[in-house]
């Protein structure tokens, strides 16, 4: 087999060279990782699960004219996307309190904020990305203020966009991490939406129960990680059950189907 070039590897993905310049292949892994990899397991099944579903929101995105990186999933783990120069800021969108808000300012998790906060935090594992001001982002450059502008109507475009997604499938979506790029189309300069949006980089609880459907269920050592995120994307119409969900071993046949909108 051809040998690929990889470009990057990260916690939860690996980037490989692409087949035409200006494309690359974004390669799901099944590692589970928390507490800036502190815990850290492998978990069968959610690479491909991650792949789907993310490349379910993205499509979706681009459907109504989101900018995005996607171009097409290639196969159960690997996906086809632009080739974007990333920024180096983690976008966090929250409606409702949990995580590091919760710590952070005392306030109760589940207590619905006053409107949707936008925080950024610096992508930089050596310091556990830490938050940071608009300030810092201007004063070392790693965005304009005007491309500051861009990624908060963009971050915005996209919580409006996921809140009535996943309302519609009976989850509230808590907070999610969107990370973007600068996509160069002819001359212009235009930023996107890029990585992932999966069960991994959002919190997505059960509407009628509040049951967490996200990657808390492995921060906090729930459990039932792959089941939560096979039950999101069951709601969302894809992976239909008898369909392989690991890259090798049994067939996951699900056990209600009552499940489906
Ligand atoms: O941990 P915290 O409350 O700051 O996380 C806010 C949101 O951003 C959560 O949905 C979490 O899954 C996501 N996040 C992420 N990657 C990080 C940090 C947070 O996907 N490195």
């Amino acid at each position: 087999m051809k040998k690929r070039r990889r470009i990057y590897e990260g916690k939860a993905k690996i980037l490989y060279e692409g087949p035409e310049p200006g494309t690359l292949i974004q390669f799901f892994k099944d590692d589970a990782t928390a507490f800036n990899k502190k815990k850290h397991e492998i978990v069968d099944g959610k690479g491909v699960l991650n792949n789907r579903i993310s490349e379910h929101i993205f499509k979706q995105m681009t459907r109504i004219g989101i900018p995005n990186h996607f171009i097409k999933r290639i196969n159960m783990r690997e996906q086809l996307i632009k080739e974007v120069e990333i920024i180096p800021i983690e976008v966090i969108v929250r409606n409702i309190a949990a995580g590091t808000l919760s710590e952070r300012l005392g306030i109760p998790e589940g207590e619905v904020l006053p409107r949707s906060i936008i925080e950024f935090c610096y992508k930089k594992d050596e310091l556990g990305d830490p938050l940071v001001a608009e300030e810092h982002i201007t004063a070392f450059g790693w965005a304009s203020p005007q491309e500051i502008d861009d990624i908060m109507a963009l971050a915005i475009r996209v919580n409006d966009f996921l809140s009535g997604l996943f309302a519609g499938i009976g989850i509230q979506l808590v907070d999610f991490k969107i990370e973007m790029g600068r996509l160069w189309e002819n001359d212009v300069m235009r930023i996107v939406v890029a990585d992932e949006i999966s069960p991994d980089s959002c919190r997505l609880w059960d509407l009628d129960t509040q049951e967490k459907m996200d990657k808390d269920r492995f921060r906090k050592g729930l459990g039932g990680l792959v089941e939560a995120y096979q039950e999101v994307a069951n709601r969302l119409g894809i992976m239909q059950k008898n369909e392989p969900q690991r890259g090798t071993g049994p067939v996951l046949v699900s056990s209600n189907d009552d499940t489906k909108e």
